[in-house]
């Protein structure tokens, strides 16, 4: 009979017992048993449920079911049911009361079984039971034997077993609870996801092997040399072929003439070994330099500008369990889209994936999984960052994170954690990292008097504030005594541009601050990823659930989808507009002087390792393309070029009347790079050399409306004679068009800052405008109609006048020309403002000339360009979790929607407008909750703007800027109509 178990670790300050001394995350050729795969596991609804003596070697798991390991338990049977419990969502709010450190009875506990047969040859001496994470709190027994047990999450725990190990079989069991006292310590705004969520492995640690080292590779940019040396814990030899070091003491310190420094603009790493009588241990070494020197984070040298993201770990069907293929395709997203630095908020991540940054280049703040976020809502009573009782915790958290990533390349900073207020527990975790490894820096956001972090951050700061920070005008300290010091930090943004929804927008504003004052170091967007988890309807279709889906009695919604990706991990509009914005060279294409200007925001590259190529278009149309030599541009400099004679040569000659000529200026990979293949575009500038001009004034012979009964004819158009309504155009049924001010609330429009823009439309009507005719008036020269639109009990509208115009030399066409004029005052911006109609539902492509491919807005439009696109009415929809405002494309001075049979209606512009395309309304997506809420109508709906309000970032973060908002203003449409 085994004995009963006592759980007094579950609720106990303590971070845990029995555990071996974190070391560093390395791998060598002394054996190791990979205990992934289907584990037995059984779920009890809390420790009075749970399977007595389920501990001893001999129990029958037979009844029990099966889960995989590593992996989440509340994410088995997804996207279907889930098998055990269900995966919960709050962002600030503990979803259990304040109670420190108890938590409630009804505590889900798993309780896993798995037998494993130790390898015959497996060798003599230590073994070690190592878990790479286990959320939250967990006891482990080897053949009945209990080997301790472990708290924090995304931390590795390692257990001797040696003494407990049997040659052949032997059984593992672990206990794990979904609430302990370490929950109060992971707070993060994420789903509460539980169980043995990383890889667990048996790890040989025989005689002569090292239980420890710590490389320690510095680079000096004033000589170009670098030191090498490694410490270790025990006798160990040296080897780094390329360095000329061969059995050498691993301590050096060796001084090595002429070495490449490691940046993530090139990884460069040496591959060396550490050897001794155990084993021998792959090194991958780069060398360089971080440092604070006079008020700037310089690396090797340089100043740094952080082209940043915020990175949560997310798979939609594994949680936070990724594969290889997972963190790889995050590495390449992020290269491929300008991005060179990772903020792993909020806690350290699979160790393989800062394999994968020091391998392609990436810079990286190592965050320790720390937040006590909810503290927050009582007024940070009771923080346990302040509270003795929970120092070992929180520096046992640091120590775990420190320790087992020190000898990456890639992480530069230690991030003390986020959102845990601030006290002497985090200090102590400062002075303890700073005396452990004074060669990184040292972040931590929460306390805004800095006194133990080296950088300045905050999180969301408006425009204004950012540029006073730049010029070193910051508000004064909590405590004055540290204000001289904060005002000489560096400053970085380790959150900002939240990426919820359709957005962020302004990003071009922020960046433009990062590169005009040096203190400001850019900054890591909010954030990498929508963390959406995979469902199904019952009818079979999938889309992504968020807070709230899972039935649980407090939550918060889609905050939880906000990043620059899907949960898929396709990149939404978002990261695309962030990769321009942030792109590393900046090109200017000056007509006027025939230059192309180079501006060069690379930290360590010159710009050999691009191609530049010009292309000229008229009309979207190719006229002439080549590439066009550029010499080397040093990192941090600017070159000025004349236009190669061949670019000349083509804008002076003739073209078509009428047509647009715009030059394009690319700049793209040369040489295929590990991330990229050669051609994959870096940057680009686009400049007009002729056009867009206002269209010429019509010159035919204007045709007047005739009535027949209650229609009226004007060229291919039938209207109706009461209300003015076009009916059809050249025999395709329309509605409208009428005027539009609304558009479906985007979550910034949702949840903006301040007060939510969405709210105020509703409240003045926008959603629900009335309509009333003044007048449908025939003229000689065409029919004009005037309309007054304004919603229920308001005294405030719009006046609008439609002139219906067509001439007898071109009856095919229809113009409009639309003027909407504000009456009263608006008590808000408007959503946008133009007009709506719908067609047959057999319209099926848009063929446009204007700005794309994308979607785009006011403040998100650095990533279109003029051009000719297309793409299928499905292709124009952007699936954000939360369905919203998406697809606008802007500045269309052309657009063919067309059916199969290339029958439908082309729009022209005069010059612009702005065009989405879709199946469904605005009050369809508005009404909304997930993608698949969205059904086809029997009509395709057409906006045609004038204008839109910007986007922003405001559900969190400052509002749309002023030049981005929509004030009710008089605008005026000019658009053609015509049968294809
Ligand atoms: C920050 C926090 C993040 C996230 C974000 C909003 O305050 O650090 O974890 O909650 O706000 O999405």
């Amino acid at each position: 009979m085994s004995e009963p178990i006592a759980h007094d670790y579950l609720e106990s300050f303590s971070p845990g017992r029995g555990r071996e001394a974190p070391r560093a995350a390395f791998t060598s050729d002394a054996p190791v048993l990979d205990l992934s795969g289907q584990w037995r596991f059984h779920l009890a609804a809390g420790l009075p449920q749970a399977a007595e003596g389920f501990q001893a070697a001999g129990f029958d798991d037979s009844g029990w079911e099966t889960i995989a390991v590593p992996a989440n338990w509340q994410l088995d049977g997804l996207p279907g049911e889930p098998r055990f419990g269900a995966p919960a969502y709050t962002n600030q709010i503990y979803p259990f009361p304040l109670d420190p450190p108890h938590v409630p009875d009804a505590n889900p506990t798993g309780e896993y079984r798995r037998e494993f047969t130790l390898p015959g040859q497996w060798p003599g001496g230590r073994t070690l039971l190592r878990f790479e994470g286990v959320d939250s709190c967990f006891a482990v027994w080897l053949n009945g034997s209990l080997l301790g047990d472990g708290k924090g999450s995304r931390l590795p725990t390692e257990f001797d077993v040696t003494d407990a190990l049997r040659p052949g079989r032997n059984i593992l069991a672990v206990r794990v609870h979904q609430w302990s006292a370490g929950s109060y310590l992971e707070d993060q705004d994420m789903w509460w996801l539980s169980g043995i969520f990383r890889p667990v492995a048996l790890v040989s640690r025989p005689a002569g092997t090292l239980a420890d080292f710590f490389v320690h590779a510095d680079y000096d940019h004033l000589t170009g040399q670098g030191t090498l040396s490694v410490h270790t814990e025990a006798p160990a030899r040296l080897t780094v072929p390329e360095l000329g070091i061969t059995d050498a003491d691993p301590a050096g310190p060796h001084r090595l003439r002429r070495l490449d420094p490691w940046s993530a603009e090139q990884p460069r790493l040496y591959d060396g070994e550490l050897v001794t009588d155990g084993e021998r241990i792959p090194l991958r070494i780069g060398f360089r330099r971080i440092e604070v020197r006079d008020g700037l984070i310089l690396a090797n040298g340089r100043p740094l500008l952080f082209r940043g993201v915020n990175r949560h770990e997310w798979n939609p069907d594994t949680g936070r369990t990724l594969s290889h293929e997972d963190m790889l395709t995050d590495v390449l997203l992020m290269k491929r889209h300008n991005i060179n630095a990772v903020r792993t908020s909020h806690y350290p991540p699979d160790s393989a994936f800062l394999d994968l940054c020091d391998e392609y280049g990436l810079w990286v703040v190592d965050e320790c999984d720390l937040e006590t976020h909810g503290f927050g809502l009582v007024g940070w009573e009771g923080n346990p960052s302040d509270d003795r009782r929970w120092r070992e915790a929180c520096l046992d958290r640091m120590r775990r994170m420190v320790e087992r990533d020190k000898n990456h390349a890639c992480v530069i900073m230690w991030s003390l954690g986020n959102e845990a207020g601030h006290g002497s527990n985090l200090e102590a975790m400062a002075q303890w990292a700073k005396g452990r490894d004074p060669d990184r820096l040292l972040h931590y956001e929460g306390d805004d008097n800095c006194s133990y972090t080296d950088v300045y951050s905050l999180m969301y700061v408006e425009y204004g504030e950012l540029g006073l920070i730049g010029r070193r005008q910051d508000v004064v300290t909590r405590d004055p005594a540290q204000d001289a010091r904060r005002r000489a930090m560096p400053f970085i943004l380790c959150e900002y541009a939240h990426a919820m929804g359709n957005g962020p927008g302004g990003l071009s504003e922020y960046q433009d601050l990062f590169e005009s004052h040096p203190r400001l170091h850019g900054g890591f967007v909010w954030e990498w990823i929508d963390h959406g988890i995979r469902r199904r309807t019952p009818d079979g279709r999938e889309h992504f659930a968020y807070g709230g889906d899972f039935g649980e009695p407090v939550h918060d919604d889609n905050f939880v989808c906000d990043g620059l990706v899907f949960p898929d991990r396709t990149p939404s509009p978002g990261l695309t507009e962030y990769k321009k914005a942030v792109e590393p060279v900046r090109i200017t294409v000056d007509t006027t002087a025939r230059t192309v200007r180079v501006r060069s925001h690379l930290h360590t590259l010159d710009t050999a390792h691009l191609r530049f190529c010009w292309r000229v278009e008229d009309d979207g149309q190719l006229q002439g393309d080549a590439e066009f030599a550029v010499p080397p541009v040093a990192a941090g400099t600017a070159a000025e070029l004349p236009w190669p004679e061949a670019l000349t040569t083509l804008c002076d000659a003739a073209r078509k009347e009428g047509e647009e000529r715009w030059v394009t200026v690319t700049a793209e990979l040369a040489r295929d790079e590990p991330w990229a293949p050669a051609g994959h575009e870096i940057a680009w500038a686009q400049a007009a050399l002729a056009g867009p001009e206002a269209a010429a004034p019509p010159t035919g012979r204007p045709l007047a409306p005739v009535r027949t009964g209650d229609k009226y004819a004007l060229g291919p158009a039938v209207f109706d004679a009461v209300s003015g309504t076009l009916l059809s155009l050249a025999g395709l049924r329309t509605d409208g068009p009428r005027l539009d001010l609304w558009r479906a609330p985007t979550d910034n429009d949702l949840r903006t800052w301040g007060g939510p823009v969405a709210e105020a439309w509703r409240k003045a009507g926008l959603d629900r405008l009335e309509h009333r005719v003044l007048g449908v008036r025939p003229h000689d020269t065409g029919l004009e109609v005037v309309t007054r639109t304004a919603p229920a009990g308001a005294d405030f509208a719009m006046r609008t006048e439609y002139r219906w115009e067509t001439d007898a030399e071109d009856p095919g066409q229809l113009r409009l020309t639309l003027t909407a004029k504000p009456v009263g005052s608006w008590p808000c911006p408007l959503g946008r403002i133009g007009i709506r109609m719908a067609l047959p539902q057999s319209i099926e492509t848009v063929d446009w000339f204007g700005l794309g491919p994308g979607e785009a807005y006011s403040d998100t439009t650095s990533a279109v360009r003029v051009g000719r696109f297309s793409a299928d009415v499905d292709e124009l929809q952007t699936p954000y979790v939360l369905p919203q405002e998406n697809g606008n494309r802007r500045e269309v001075r052309r657009a063919h929607l067309t059916d199969r049979a290339g029958g439908g209606l082309i729009i022209t512009a005069s010059p612009y407008v702005d065009l989405t395309v879709r199946r469904w309304t605005s009050a369809d997506l508005d009404n909304a909750r997930h993608t698949t809420d969205l059904r086809p109508h029997p009509r395709v709906y057409v906006n045609l703007d004038a204008a839109h309000q910007g986007i922003g970032s405001g559900a969190c973060g400052p509002r749309v800027q002023p030049q981005y908002e929509l004030i009710a203003r008089p605008v005026t449409l000019t658009i053609g109509f015509r049968p294809c």
